[in-house]
């Protein structure tokens, strides 16, 4: 999906709001506000509710849409990031459409995106499709006619209602820009199709258009924590070559399918002259992140190695170890690659990194924590052993 923005005459909204509201995975409040206080200093925490936090910007500041598409980057965890013009709050609908227009100064938006706060309980290709029933429920349809009400196009000028509770919302707007800025409440409206084995399809599927990773077909790929396959069954049809490293087995669906091998062992346990041929490689273990990160460490800079592209999930064990993300990253540089994160929308408490060979150095080792620790057992995600 390439984010080409298309020319709105829609201007910004004046002014465009003191605060930005940012909205998250339940739990992920605190690791936000700590990386907003980072990428946008002076900015102070304002109202706080799961999922959801907002933040005062301070006097004279007004971030662009360019800053704000920075920050949303360095967040990582922000699914929604929207400038703010505060909540508003009415017992019926017409009262709250009243109290909408009374609160932001523009009348005309190109869409208009109303979504819960809590969305634990659907998948979000469910929420994402109520979206525009709800809006229509709600009379956002007849106050913006015209407005489109469930994915933006880049370029759009997109109105937030974010639905703390029945009568109350928290109402502001941002302009689409990356992928990701263009679903309702940054979530990815993909459905899973019924012949895939696991959710991580749908996982994969998020992170290619999150990242808008393209693919070159015939491409080789491995993933590290195959099993039971989801993940190789996308990457299959991308038009890949994979192998599957796990030691539980694959699917026989998954198994039977052509371009498709397993190598049943752990990731560490793969001899290094076997890990050369990979043009990307995949990784979505359940063991802790620095055990992840040495075996993603060892296919990218085994000697030969010719891996242009990762796309690798950490799974956080507790949000504490978001903290350690930025030196992740920095391993990643390390072995010579640009990386990006992003907390996925599909996914559970971890975090998915995609990142693409910056040139020049193959293989480095140098900054990375590839063989610091010695043979042995990988150590599992969660404190209870898992494996
Ligand atoms: C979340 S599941 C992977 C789901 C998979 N990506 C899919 O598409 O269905 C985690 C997998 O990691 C595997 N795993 C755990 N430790 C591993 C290791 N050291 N090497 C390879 N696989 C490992 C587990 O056996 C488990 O199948």
């Amino acid at each position: 999906m390439k984010t080409t923005a298309h020319p709105s005459s829609t201007p910004d909204p004046t002014p465009p709001g003191d605060f930005l509201l940012a909205t998250c995975q339940g739990g992920a409040e605190d690791v936000l506000a700590r990386r907003l206080a980072i990428a946008l200093p002076g900015c102070t925490r304002g109202a706080w509710r799961r999922g959801a936090v907002s933040f005062k910007l301070p006097p004279g500041g007004d971030p662009s849409p360019a800053d704000l598409d920075r920050v949303r980057d360095e967040l990582v965890f922000a699914r929604a990031l929207f400038r703010c013009h505060g909540q508003v709050h009415w017992k019926d609908d017409a009262g709250r459409i009243d109290a909408l227009r009374a609160r932001l100064p523009g009348a005309r938006y190109d869409a208009v995106h109303l979504y819960p706060r809590d969305v634990r309980t659907m998948p979000t290709a469910e929420l994402v499709a109520g979206v525009a029933l709800a809006a229509e429920r709600a009379g956002l349809v007849t106050a913006f006619p015209g407005a489109t009400f469930s994915t933006a196009k880049p370029g759009d000028l997109v109105l937030d209602c974010l639905a703390d509770s029945d009568d109350r919302w928290w109402v502001g707007w941002h302009r689409a820009t990356a992928p990701s800025t263009c679903w309702p409440g940054g979530l990815y409206p993909g459905a899973i199709p019924g012949d895939k084995v696991s959710r991580a399809w749908l996982k994969l599927d998020e992170a290619i258009h999150s990242f808008a990773i393209e693919f070159d077909p015939a491409s080789r790929a491995v993933e590290l924590g195959a099993s039971p396959g989801g993940a190789c069954q996308r990457l299959l049809e991308a038009g890949l070559e994979v192998v599957g490293i796990d030691p539980a087995l694959v699917d026989p669906v998954v198994a039977a399918l052509p371009g498709f091998s397993q190598w049943r062992k752990r990731a560490r346990d793969v001899q290094l002259r076997d890990l050369r041929g990979f043009d990307w490689v995949v990784s979505d273990m359940n063991i802790d992140p620095v055990s992840s990160m040495e075996s993603v460490g060892r296919v990218v800079t085994a000697p030969g190695s010719r891996v242009k592209g990762i796309i690798a999930t950490l799974k956080l064990p507790d949000w504490s170890r978001a903290g350690a993300l930025d030196g992740w990253l920095g391993e990643f540089r390390g072995w010579g690659f640009r990386p990006r994160a992003r907390q996925l929308s599909t996914g559970g408490r971890e975090v998915c990194i995609f990142a693409t060979r910056s040139g020049g150095r193959r293989g480095a080792a140098r900054g990375s924590s590839v063989s610091r620790r010695p043979p042995g057992a990988d150590r599992p995600a969660t404190p209870r052993a898992d494996r």
